[in-house]
């Protein structure tokens, strides 16, 4: 009898381990990746075939990195895309050197709102604008303002950014193939309650390294793990092939996300990875996002939990209405499964699982975190694998033999996920290890960076004008 259960459950934990090995990268498979990724920036940046890549390399107009300059005045710095909307303060000061004074308040964004029509969107964001200046005690105030709007745009110039699609959980309707700049300035001019200068669109990647590069000048990377995945670099103007120009350099915004919309990725991905795309709000976009980030991670876990189950190999072949329903297996479980202390993750997988109204075994908990584990180490490795073909880029540039180079990061993921971190920055000095590469977080979001820049932007605008 015992040995029964013993084989029943032995067998068991290889079918599980059978279906898990799907979701593990080898580091040639990782370095396959970043080859995979440097063939696809080739293609973004180049003039003839930037139309048919799936990796956009957009210019973002933010032309040097935080370089010392002292800025002073009030902005404005809204963020929109990650998994709150954000309006700052932003106060720059000159004494002696730079100092920054930030206030903010956050709203929810409902998903009627996210999903609705352009004009309730925006709409919204001047009702939260106008409340945050009412909160400051600023009713009525002209400032200028920065737009962390953290989607693909096209830009031909900073205060402009034509949104090519949607991506993450956003949807609202008449927005796509229009400037986000005119859309907000249309609702400010519908409220009357304030009036605002719009100097820059950026995105989320750029604010970031922008901040970051605040206070570490070897910052030329910008990396975001959060709601979504993403980065931008600093490149040479001579590799942007879609500008004019062959002096100094310009920031990309990779939009790295839609990697594998072209097809690059399918024989890594798994029939987890195309069911979540299935039932995503943009099928057949944003492949590489949907492995990776935030919004999705939890949901990867589920659908594993929910085949496993069907496969009788666990919950002793039970499934839940909750258990069946998507979105409901938060990605903030997984960062409490995952602690480092072994008894607290398993609660943690007994709490989450509970809370789906299952009755899990002890069996049942270990499985789930290794379950989360390998989720969780599959997105830090392939991060890994395109950061190292974006270092390796800029390596190129400046041809030099070994690169020190700072990545600006931020993300809930990157953040909130108690191994990621580590995870990414071992991947990524195994895969480049020419390298001296240093990961600094972002404290204060991309609001700062947005500011330095809409700062900047103000400037030259007004020394123009006089
Ligand atoms: C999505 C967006 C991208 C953004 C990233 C991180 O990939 O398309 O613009 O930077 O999410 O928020």
């Amino acid at each position: 009898m015992v040995t029964a259960v013993a084989y029943r459950l032995a067998t068991q934990h290889a079918e599980r381990q059978r279906v898990l090995d799907t979701l593990r990268l080898s580091r040639e498979q990782l370095l396959e990746v970043k080859r995979r990724l440097t063939e696809e920036m080739a293609r973004g940046l180049s003039k003839q075939t930037h139309d048919q890549t799936s990796v956009k390399m957009l210019p973002t107009y933010v032309r040097s990195t935080p370089d010392g300059t002292v800025e002073q005045g009030d902005f404005l710095a809204l963020d929109l895309g990650g998994s709150s909307f954000r309006v700052l303060l932003v106060r720059l000061k000159n004494e002696k050197k730079q100092k920054v004074d930030m206030h903010q308040k956050i709203y929810s964004i409902d998903q009627d709102t996210l999903q609705g029509t352009g004009e309730e969107l925006f709409n919204y964001i001047v009702y939260c604008i106008a409340d945050f200046l009412d909160y400051r005690g600023m009713s009525g105030a002209s400032l200028p303002l920065g737009f962390t709007f953290s989607f693909p745009c096209d830009q031909t110039k900073l205060e402009e950014g034509i949104l090519l699609k949607w991506t993450k959980g956003f949807k609202a309707s008449g927005c796509e193939g229009k400037d986000v700049v005119k859309l907000l300035k249309e609702a400010v001019q519908r409220k009357q309650d304030f009036d605002t200068d719009i100097m820059a669109v950026i995105s989320d990647t750029v604010g970031t390294m922008m901040t970051c590069g605040f206070d570490d000048r070897h910052c030329e990377i910008g990396l975001i793990v959060g709601t979504g995945t993403n980065a931008c670099y600093m490149e040479q103007m001579r590799n942007l092939q879609l500008m004019d120009g062959d002096e100094g350099q310009m920031c990309v915004n990779t939009e790295w996300g839609a990697f594998g919309d072209d097809g690059a990725l399918e024989d890594l991905r798994t029939d987890i990875d195309r069911e979540i795309d299935a039932g995503s709000l943009n099928p057949g976009k944003q492949l590489f996002e949907k492995m990776i980030s935030g919004l999705y991670m939890g949901e990867l876990v589920r659908l594993i939990l929910v085949k496993m189950a069907r496969k009788q190999l666990l919950f002793q072949g039970q499934t839940t209405p909750q258990l069946l329903t998507s979105g409901c297996f938060s990605t903030n479980y997984i960062y409490a499964i995952e602690s480092d202390k072994d008894e607290e993750g398993l609660a943690s997988a007994e709490k989450a699982l509970r809370s789906l109204g299952l009755d899990p075994s002890a069996e049942d908990c270990a499985a789930t975190r290794r379950i989360c584990q390998i989720v969780s180490t599959r997105a830090a490795h392939l991060c890994a694998s395109t950061l190292a073909a974006v270092m390796r880029q800029i390596r190129d540039n400046k041809a030099a033999e070994k690169l020190r180079i700072t990545i600006g990061v931020d993300g809930s993921v990157y953040k909130g996920h108690p191994e990621f971190s580590r995870k990414l920055n071992k991947m990524v000095r195994r895969l480049v290890p020419d390298c001296d590469v240093r990961f600094l977080q972002s404290q204060h979001g991309s609001g700062k960076g947005a500011a330095m820049v809409t700062a900047v932007a103000y400037r030259l605008a007004t020394q123009h004008a006089e």
